[in-house]
């Protein structure tokens, strides 16, 4: 998984600056956000259903003591933590992964400290390149059935439709997740932009997985003929001239909108 931006848990720190009990869910091999929330909250949890990822995240962590790493299917998990224990569970690029949510909330507000426990929802849309001008093209328009093959088989069905139930903030009514009956949950926007450098738009694309892939299906030259595509596309939907980037140390400008949402236990 892509290493966070500093901005998407800075924008969270004053939220768990109240919490002493963190579960996280869906860590990852990285465990990026667990061992962020141990600089701030005294016990974190973090789980994940993957042996494999756990064992990844406890190398990365085994200088973090206040961060304890448990393999645990979040949707099939029968007492393994006590009720009422937690201040705030998380997950960060995570729920829509879960393959039973609605089973997953019932353990969440099981587990939350009541009133007052939090379930925080973390997301940024996947592929967020929207306002990077050369980025959005090399995603969009470069290779782009290959590019959606690619998107739909990890995508899966459930997957996107659980997005769009759970974390698009866009979704029609903004619910609770944790409680039908409560107000809806607080959501903070934030557009963080940041800046890419490009050496060489050539070598920038090739690291795409999408770009082994079709190199793989359709070979070297081929892939040149895209990338001068690309290039043409870029220099008559924009009047931006790439040509002249290449092999230069140049840097673009990518803004990433990220969400929370943050529901609350009565
Ligand atoms: C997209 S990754 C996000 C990892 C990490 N939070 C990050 O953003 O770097 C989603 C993670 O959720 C985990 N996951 C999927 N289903 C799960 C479940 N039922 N219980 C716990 N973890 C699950 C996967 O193993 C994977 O590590």
């Amino acid at each position: 998984m892509m290493r966070p931006e500093a901005e998407e848990f800075n924008c969270v720190k004053d939220i768990f600056e109240a919490c002493t009990d963190v579960l996280e869910v869906g860590c990852g091999e990285h465990a990026y956000l667990a061992e962020f929330l141990a600089t701030i909250c005294a016990n974190v949890t973090a789980i994940d259903s993957s042996e494999e990822a756990i064992s990844r995240a406890r190398a990365c962590l085994d200088h973090v003591p206040n961060v304890r790493l448990m393999r645990v299917d979040a949707t099939d998990w029968t007492d393994v933590l006590p009720g009422g224990s937690f201040d705030a569970v998380v997950l960060y690029r995570a729920l829509h992964f879960l393959a039973d949510v609605p089973a997953f909330l019932s353990e969440a507000r099981r587990l939350l400290k009541r009133p007052g426990g939090r379930l925080i929802v973390m997301n940024s849309p996947l592929f967020d390149l929207t306002s990077d001008r050369v980025g959005v093209h090399v995603f969009r328009d470069f290779c782009s059935d290959v590019f959606s093959a690619q998107l739909e088989s990890y995508w899966t069905p459930n997957v996107a439709q659980n997005f769009a139930t759970y974390c698009d903030p866009t979704r029609p009514r903004l619910v609770n997740l944790l409680s039908e009956e409560s107000p809806g949950p607080i959501l903070k926007t934030f557009r963080h932009t940041t800046e890419v450098p490009l050496i060489d738009i050539r070598s920038e694309v090739l690291r795409a997985t999408v770009a082994s892939q079709f190199l793989e299906a359709a070979g070297e030259e081929s892939f040149d003929r895209e990338i001068l595509r690309l290039q043409e596309r870029i220099l008559i939907l924009h009047g931006f001239d790439i040509t002249d980037l290449l092999f230069e140390n140049l840097v673009l400008t990518k803004t990433v909108t990220f969400h929370v949402e943050i529901h609350t236990l009565n």
